[in-house]
């Protein structure tokens, strides 16, 4: 891996040549075209046969509170976004300022390889150590396995099921909701 380039030097395995970076205007029919790719729509609230324009207009802003970051494969033929991660904010209220919704997908063609790891410990790198984020909450289809693993491997847990959440392939497919709260959080000194 060529570094992540934003922060530390915490531990990031080195693997092949992804990068992994901050998501540009630029990026953003790339990222739309991964978002409504098969093998990634079906896991996610997406829907198939969507222009890549549907979604463009959203991932060309640049929200300043909250992280998107891209993997990308570099070779000598140019640069492929094969995915991305982000939180966003889900309320608009002081009250829930100390949350965030996660998002994450992997390309078809590149999921198991520990991408899905990388982009998710630099996300939580940046909410726990920069940005304060104290809850980051997500839902996820229940026999999303893949998911589900990598989502407990970073400290997520399971708050419960949430029934027929959503319609998937004509059939409407429990969620579970699950979360993280900050395990060290920051603390102030004493006065
Ligand atoms: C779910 C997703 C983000 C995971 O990312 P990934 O790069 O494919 O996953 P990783 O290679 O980092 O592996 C994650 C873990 O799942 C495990 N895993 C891989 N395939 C698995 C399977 N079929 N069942 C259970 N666990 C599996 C891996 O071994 C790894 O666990 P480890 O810590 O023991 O090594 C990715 O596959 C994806 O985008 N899928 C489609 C869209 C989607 O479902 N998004 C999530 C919406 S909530």
């Amino acid at each position: 891996l060529r570094e992540i380039q934003f922060m530390d030097t915490q531990a990031n395995t080195p693997a092949s040549s992804i990068l992994i970076r901050a998501a540009e205007p630029t990026d953003a029919a790339a990222i739309s075209a991964l978002m409504g790719s098969e093998g990634t729509f079906e896991g996610t609230l997406q829907m198939p046969l969507m222009a890549v324009a549907s979604r463009v207009e959203r991932f060309s802003k640049i929200d300043i509170t909250n992280v998107h970051l891209v993997a990308v494969s570099a070779t000598d033929a140019g640069e492929e976004i094969v995915g991305a991660a982000g939180l966003f904010q889900l309320h608009n209220s002081l009250r829930r300022a100390h949350a965030r919704g996660l998002g994450i997908t992997i390309a078809s063609g590149w999921q198991g390889q520990g991408i899905g790891h990388q982009l998710m410990a630099a996300v939580l790198r940046w909410a726990d150590n920069w940005a304060g984020v104290l809850r980051i909450e997500l839902t996820v289809f229940a026999d999303n396995a893949r998911a589900i693993t990598l989502y407990e491997r970073h400290g997520f847990v399971r708050e419960g099921v949430m029934r027929a959440f959503a319609l998937r392939d004509g059939i409407f497919a429990d969620a579970l909701a699950m979360s993280r709260l900050h395990p060290n959080p920051p603390t102030l000194p004493k006065p």
